[in-house]
C-alpha cells in the first residue's frame, strides 16, 4: 500500500499504551481554533487559547453547554481538525512539525468513540471484516490478533462476528466501535458523547465499560460529555469550558464539591436534583 509505513517507523512508536503514569501523551498550549460563522460569514473563536495536558492513562472529561466549544477542542487536540494556532504535542512530537508519513504512523495512537455508533460503522461489513480492514491498514499496529478475545474485552460474545451493523442494537454497535478503536493499541482513546445516542438503559453499562477498557490497558481518556454525572463516575479531572474557553479545571471531585467559577456553578445548579450541592 502506497504510504504504508516502515517497520522503522512502526517500532519507533510501538510502545506499550498507557506507559508510566507520568508519561505525557497530549499536551496542548494556547490552542486557537477559528470558524467561519455559517450566517455572519466572519471567523469566530469556537476555541480560545486552551491549555490541556493528558498523562498515560488518565481520565479527563471536556464538559460545558452545547456550543461550548467541547468537540472542537477534542478534534483539534488530537490532530483530527485544524487549529488556527497554538502547539499540539502527542506522545512528545509536534504535530505541526510532522509530515505525512510520520502523521500516518502516530495516528492509531488516538482513536475516537463518536456519538452516534452506527454512523461510525461500514452498514456493508460484518465485525468480523471491519476488524480485518483495520488490521490492514495498520498492520503493525494492532495489537489484537484474537477477533474473540477483543470481543471479549468489550464483552460480547463470538456470535458477533458475523453479524452486519443493522443486526446490532445501539449499545451493542457502541461496544463494536470501542473494540476497534482497542484494536489499535492506543494511548489515548476520545469519546464525544459516547453514550448520549444510546437507550438510557444502556448508557450506564457503555460507561462502565469505557472505565473498565481504560484500566485494563492503560490507555488514556479524553471524554467529551456536558452530563456531569457520567463525567463525576468516569474521570478524575474536569475542564469546564464555556464560549471557547476553560474556565475552569481541575480534579473532578474538587470542580464538582468547590467550584470557584460561577459558570461551573450555573452549570452545577442546572443539574437535574442539584446532587453536587449536598455532597459538601
Ligand atoms: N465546521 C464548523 N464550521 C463552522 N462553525 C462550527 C463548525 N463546527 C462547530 N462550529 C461552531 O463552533 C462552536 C463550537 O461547536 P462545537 O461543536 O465544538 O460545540 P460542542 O461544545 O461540542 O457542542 P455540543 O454539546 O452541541 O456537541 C459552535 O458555535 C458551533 O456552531
Ligand atoms: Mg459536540
Amino acid at each position: 500500500m502506497s504510504g504504508a509505513i516502515t517497520p522503522e517507523e512502526a517500532v519507533a512508536f510501538d510502545r506499550l499504551p498507557g506507559g508510566r503514569r507520568d508519561d505525557v501523551i497530549l499536551d496542548v498550549r494556547d490552542l486557537v481554533v477559528e470558524h467561519r460563522n455559517r450566517s455572519t460569514g466572519e471567523m469566530f473563536r469556537a476555541v480560545d487559547e486552551v491549555n490541556l495536558t493528558i498523562r498515560a492513562g488518565e481520565s479527563v472529561a471536556i464538559v460545558g453547554e452545547s456550543g461550548s466549544g467541547k468537540t472542537t477542542l477534542a478534534m483539534a487536540a488530537t490532530g483530527l481538525g485544524h487549529h488556527t494556532s497554538g502547539e499540539i504535542r502527542l506522545i512528545g512530537r509536534v504535530l505541526s512539525s510532522l509530515g505525512k508519513r510520520e502523521m500516518r504512523a502516530l495516528r492509531p495512537e488516538v482513536q475516537v468513540v463518536f456519538q452516534d455508533p452506527h454512523g461510525s460503522l461500514d452498514p456493508r461489513q460484518t465485525v468480523r471484516s471491519g476488524f480485518s480492514e483495520l488490521r490492514s491498514l495498520q498492520p503493525q499496529r494492532t495489537g489484537w490478533t484474537d477477533d474473540i478475545g477483543l470481543l471479549e474485552r468489550v464483552r460480547l460474545g463470538p456470535e458477533m462476528l458475523t453479524r452486519y451493523p443493522h443486526q446490532l442494537s445501539g449499545g451493542q454497535a457502541q461496544r463494536v466501535c470501542i473494540a476497534r478503536a482497542l484494536l489499535m493499541r492506543p494511548s489515548l482513546i476520545v469519546a464525544d458523547e459516547p453514550t448520549s445516542g444510546l437507550d438510557v438503559s444502556v448508557q450506564a453499562d457503555v460507561l462502565a465499560l469505557l472505565a473498565t477498557v481504560r484500566a485494563e490497558t492503560g490507555a488514556a481518556l479524553l471524554m467529551v460529555s456536558h452530563d456531569l454525572a457520567v463525567v463525576r463516575s468516569v474521570c478524575e479531572r474536569v475542564h469546564v469550558m464555556y464560549k471557547g474557553r476553560v474556565v475552569e479545571s481541575g480534579p473532578s471531585e474538587t470542580v464538582f464539591t468547590q467550584p470557584t467559577d460561577d459558570y461551573t456553578r450555573q452549570l452545577l445548579a442546572a443539574m437535574p436534583g442539584a446532587r453536587w450541592r449536598s455532597r459538601r
